[in-house]
């Protein structure tokens, strides 16, 4: 426990995104480090929501930020962070009443995501007035096990889609990528949404984005997207995290996402991929169905509490 007389709290500056980073990744379901980076940078530079810090000798060991997410563009995240040796000296708290204060002039329900293995973090959001409110489930698939059967397995997955597997060109096809997925997302658990306007931040520079074309009569020349998956590096770099698979409502149950997750298995393993990680709203029977079929094995999830705006 470290002398809390020495701990200095204030606003983030330029210069500790590289660290208020590292310590939000602890609390970081997905553990692709992008989204944090991007959201604490907005804040700093006082474009969107605002971010704290606790400094101890010139550390920093402690971090919070409030922000938006583009997937759930009805609330504004909250996120609190201590390192280890930190702990239990009132630093998690005096952040948290920090990023509360801010709370209190936002119009929007705040929410966090938590991984559900950190039992000491959800009874902290819950004294803060944070109720549970979803559960993802987490799955996990060890890529090593595949080597020599992936490529075929993608091969026979397009054919008997009878689609075009394709990684997008994100400089030149960001347009026909956040079309197509706005298409494919009917059928998602409720709130769920991506704001379009806010999309193009969503994807990081490095995801790999598949896209998943068909000749479609009566719609045109030439082969449409009519689904995509994108995986993206997560901290630890022998592991990717799907951060998104859908197909759009009328090219259902015929086989286009298994060939394009299947495509996207071998495209990390050839980035050398040990797993692929991803995560799934428990009442999310579609997506849960393939990735079990995939023989994906369960793995940390997340919580996902929200704290209720007095009436
Ligand atoms: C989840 C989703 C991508 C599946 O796409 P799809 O192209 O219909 O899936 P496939 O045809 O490749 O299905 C492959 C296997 O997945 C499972 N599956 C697919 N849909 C299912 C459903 N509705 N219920 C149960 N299992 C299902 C089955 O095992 C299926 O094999 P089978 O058809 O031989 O039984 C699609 O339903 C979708 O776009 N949903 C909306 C977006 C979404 O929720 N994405 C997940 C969150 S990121």
């Amino acid at each position: 426990m470290l002398d809390p007389s020495g701990l200095v709290f204030r606003p983030l500056l330029h210069d500790d995104i590289g660290s208020a980073t590292d310590l939000l990744m602890l609390g970081s379901p997905s553990g692709v480090r992008y989204h944090l980076a991007v959201q604490l940078a907005a804040a700093e530079a006082g474009e969107r929501g605002c971010a704290f810090v606790a400094e101890w000798e010139g550390s920093i060991v402690g971090s919070a930020l409030l922000s938006d997410d583009p997937l759930l563009p009805g609330l504004v995240s909250t996120l609190v962070a201590v390192a280890e040796p930190a702990r239990k000296s009132g630093v998690g708290s005096a952040l948290a009443d920090l990023l509360g204060e801010q709370l209190q002039h936002e119009a929007l329900p705040a929410y966090c995501k938590l991984p559900d293995d950190q039992f000491e973090g959800r009874r902290f959001a819950e004294r803060r007035g944070f109720v549970l409110c979803g559960h993802s489930l987490g799955w996990s698939l060890d890529l090593t096990a595949r080597d020599g059967t992936l490529e075929r397995a993608a091969r026979e997955a397009a054919r008997s889609a009878d689609v075009r597997i394709r990684q997008a060109d994100m400089r030149k096809e960001l347009d026909t990528v956040l079309e197509c997925a706005l298409r494919c997302m009917p059928g998602m658990p409720s709130e769920q949404h991506v704001a379009p306007e806010k999309a193009r931040k969503y994807l990081p520079d490095d995801a790999i984005v598949l896209l998943a074309e068909r000749e479609v009569p009566g719609q045109g020349q030439g082969p449409r997207a009519i689904g995509l998956t994108a995986l993206s590096p997560r901290i630890e770099t022998a592991a990717w995290y799907t951060l998104f698979t859908g197909v759009a409502p009328a090219h259902r149950r015929s086989g286009v996402a298994r060939a394009l997750k299947t495509e996207s298995f071998l495209r990390a393993r050839h980035a050398r991929a040990q797993s692929v990680v991803t995560h799934n709203h428990d009442t999310n029977d579609a997506i849960i169905g393939l990735n079990t079929s995939f023989g994906m094995q369960p793995a940390p999830g997340y919580w996902d509490l929200r704290q209720p705006r007095p009436a």
